[in-house]
Formats: structure tokens, sequence, C-alpha cells
């Protein structure tokens, strides 16, 4: 273990202010579920962790197992009907730790670094966040009295003048194990919402002269989630968070607030990532230029440009290629290739030196299965071709504007399918008369 303290990631709520199907912990920031985020900081500091669920718990663990089988994360059940609430949620944990570091699965911004200046308690019973907010809507008032923290009072609880406290609970504690398994048994349900509060801890050590240490955050890094509203102004911070890390690091965005780049993916050397331009997945683009509009997902790109208006599908691994406006490629393989209007190139590989016409198409699937078409090095596909898969393209090949190919090419061939040109003399005069 990395440090001697356990740490638990509240996630039993129902999230009902999400007004979804969707567990609130499985809602999405740059591409992960909001509770991904707090499980990985958390990782940073400590492997001995629980994640405490109820609503929906077969999924969460089955989409958190997806990044983190190999991480030997607990699941606990709530006793939800009898004890809901946040603290209802700390009592069926048992620790080999002295200290227990507490936070909520929805607060995706959380980053490890912040994390660290809770856990250094010394005789306090617990330590507990702050912010000091314009508005603290949402969050419970944290009341203070004489510079000392007297009470958590949740905003269904609050008086009209207590809602106008400035000083927000953020959501983490880190507790004395010991304090915890005598005053859990202590709390009550004695309010508005009829439960637990882990807040009401407070009120307990403040009752047994303990000590409680404050820490004030910044909302940047502890914002809770508890909306639709919130998950967009999170996802912004988020996505603000990723975007100035690579300019940090050399890549050129313009317009950046109007790029999306999920978490994951990666952009090294010199890159241009133009307005409108969503990257995601687990990508990597290397010295390229993205033009915008364009969309990649799950894909390499390499020494490329690629759009405006591109679609880049997963499986693409695009080297030294152009590809311009209105073009989608899945799952293939491009080196050395221009492809620059309004093609689709799906399950193809593509060698050196080879020029996609305007309007090809990979015909790939053929109503059951795909297939796949291979096109060697300097072939030349004129425009507004189908190449009906599987299909081999040799190298040194060239097929005329207008074809439809059904058959393998060799190499050094020219094929056509064009129907031949008729002529018809006069025809337009014959049938709409002569103009007067
Ligand atoms: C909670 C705090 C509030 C604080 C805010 C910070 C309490 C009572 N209130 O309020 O003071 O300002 O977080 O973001 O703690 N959960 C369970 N079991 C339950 C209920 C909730 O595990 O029975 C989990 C939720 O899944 C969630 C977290 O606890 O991840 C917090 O619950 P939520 O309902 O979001 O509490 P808030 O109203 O945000
Ligand atoms: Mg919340």
């Amino acid at each position: 273990m990395k440090k001697d303290i356990s740490i638990v990631i509240l996630s039993a709520g129902a999230g009902s202010r999400m007004l979804s199907k969707k567990a609130k912990v499985l809602h999405e920031i740059s591409g992960k579920p909001m509770l991904y985020y707090s499980i990985f900081e958390a990782l940073k500091i400590s492997d001995d962790i629980t994640v405490v669920l109820f609503h929906q718990a077969n999924r969460i663990k089955e989409k958190i197992d997806e990044y983190f089988k190999n991480n030997n994360i607990k699941y606990i059940t709530q006793d939800h009907k009898n004890y809901p609430g946040t603290g209802g949620a700390m009592m069926n944990l048992k620790f080999q730790t002295k200290k227990c570091l507490v936070l909520n699965g929805d607060m995706p911004l959380v980053q490890y670094s912040e994390l660290e200046k809770l856990i250094s308690t010394q005789n306090e019973v617990m330590t507990m966040s702050i912010f000091k907010l314009k508005d603290a809507s949402g969050y419970g008032r944290v009341k203070i009295e004489d510079g000392k923290v007297v009470k958590i009072i949740e905003q269904k609880d609050c008086t009209k003048e207590e809602l106008e406290i400035k000083e927000a609970n953020a959501g983490v504690y880190c507790f004395d194990v010991e304090f915890l398994a005598q005053n859990l048994p202590k709390l009550n349900n004695k309010n508005a919402q009829k439960e637990y509060y882990i807040t009401d801890l407070v009120t307990l050590a403040i009752k047994e002269e303990k000590n409680i240490k404050v820490v004030v955050v910044d909302e940047q890094n502890f914002k809770g989630v508890n909306n639709k509203l919130d998950l967009s102004f999170a996802e912004v911070l988020h996505q603000n968070r990723i975007k100035k890390q690579f300019m940090l690091q050399g890549v050129v965005m313009r317009l950046p607030d109007t790029i999306y780049i999920e978490d994951g993916v990666k952009i090294i050397g010199e890159c241009v990532i133009e307005n409108c331009v969503t990257i995601k997945g687990n990508t990597t683009i290397q010295n390229s230029h993205i033009v915008s509009n364009s969309i990649i997902e799950n894909s390499i790109i390499k020494d490329s440009t690629i759009g405006p208006y591109a679609r880049i599908r997963p499986q693409s691994d695009i080297t030294n290629t152009h590809i311009g406006n209105f073009v989608e490629i899945k799952k293939s393989t491009l080196t050395g290739t221009k492809a620059g209007h309004l093609s689709y190139i799906g399950d193809t590989n593509i060698a050196q030196g080879s020029n996609i016409g305007a309007g090809t198409i990979t015909c790939n699937y053929d109503g059951l299965n795909k297939h796949k078409t291979t096109i060697g090095q300097n072939v030349f596909i004129g425009s507004g071709t189908q190449l009906i898969a599987p299909l081999k393209i040799e190298d040194d090949s060239i097929v005329g504007a207008g074809s439809t190919i059904t058959k393998d090419i060799k190499s050094g061939e020219l094929v056509l399918t064009r129907a031949k040109t008729k002529i018809v003399k006069n025809y337009f005069f014959k049938f709409f008369g002569k103009k007067k």
C-alpha cells in the first residue's frame, strides 16, 4: 500500500436530480464516467479503495472494472433501505487503517494534489474541506462562529439566513477511523430528507470537543455534479484543463473553446488543432494538422492533414497522408495517400503514393458481412468510383473515373467499367422543340 490510509468513494445515491435512467456517476465527463476520475486520482494516494454502491450497483461495477480491472477496487453495498444518505453509506465499512479519506463519486474534477492537502491530520478527528463562493446553492452550508466550524447544514434544512452563507461543504473528509466507529451509530435522520448525513459527524465531533481541521479548497477541483447543468459546467472546466496542458506542450489550438478533446487522447510534437474539432477515445495525433470541424475517434494520425469536415472513425491508422473535406475513414490504414474529397474508405489498406479520387466509395458491406479492400502503391483511383469489396488492387494501376470495380486489378492495368458514350444529335430540339 502506498500510504496508510483507506479511501471510500460514496456512489450509492439515486442521483435523482439528474433526471436520467443512467446512474449519476456513470454520466460522462470528457469521455469517461464521472466516477472514473475519483478512483483514478484516489489510486495515486492509496490502493485500498472502497466504492459504496446501491442504485444500479452491478452496472456501475461492470463499467468501472473496464478501467480498473487490475486495481482490486472493493465494492460494498449500502443498506440504503434502512440507512439512506451519505452517513448511511459509511455504516457497513470495516477499516484496516487508522485514517480514512472519504470523497463523493460525483466530483470529477478532483485532483490528487488537492486530496493530499486533506490527509495530513495530526490530532484532529476529522479534516473537512470548504469553498468560499458567491453563491453556494446546491451545497451544504458551513456555519462558522468565532472562526470555528460549528455545523454543516444541508440546503434543504437551511433557514433563509443560513441559505446566505457563502462557505460551502466541498464534500471531502479525512476521518480518524476510531472516531468514525464510535460516532456513526450516533447519527440520526431527523432532517428534511430523512437521511443519515455524514456531515452531522461535524456536530458530533464538536459536542465531544474534538479538533476539526478545515482546509479551504477551490471549487474548480471539487465541484459536485448533481444535475445536468452541473455536468456541463464540470465538463467545461475539465476540457479547459486538458486543452491548457496540450497548449503548454506546444500544440496550437484555434478557438480552443470550440474544441472537444477526451481524456486519454495524446497529441505529440507540433500539431495544429483548428476550431470545432472533436478528438475522442484512445487517439494519438502526432505532427499533424486537424482542420476545422473534423471528428477523430480511437485512431492514430501521424504527419498528416485531416479535414475540414473529415470523419475518422475507430481503428484508423493514418500516416503521411492528406484527408480532405467530407471524407469518412473507418478501420483503415493509409500511408502516404491522398483522399481529398467526398469519399468513404472502410476496412481498407492503402499504400504509399496512391490517390483516391473524389467520390470514391469502398463498398465494404454486403448486407451480412464486412469485406476488405487492399490498394497497393501508386494506384490512381478515378473520381466517382465504387470499389466492391473484397478487392485487391495491385501497385501501379489505374481505375478510370466512374467505374464500379468487382474484380481484382493486376499491377500496370487500367480498368474502366464505364458504359459507352451514346450521342443522339439534336435530340433536345426534337424533344422540347426550339426555343423561340
Ligand atoms: C453532499 C453533502 C453536502 C456537500 C456536497 C458536496 C451530505 C449530506 N451532503 O451533498 O454538504 O456540500 O455533497 O458536493 O453529505 N450517496 C451515497 N448514498 C446515499 C446518498 C448519497 O453513497 O444514500 C453518494 C452519492 O452517490 C454521491 C455522494 O454520496 O456520489 C453525495 O451525494 P449527493 O446526493 O450528491 O449529496 P449532495 O446533495 O451533493
Ligand atoms: Mg452531490
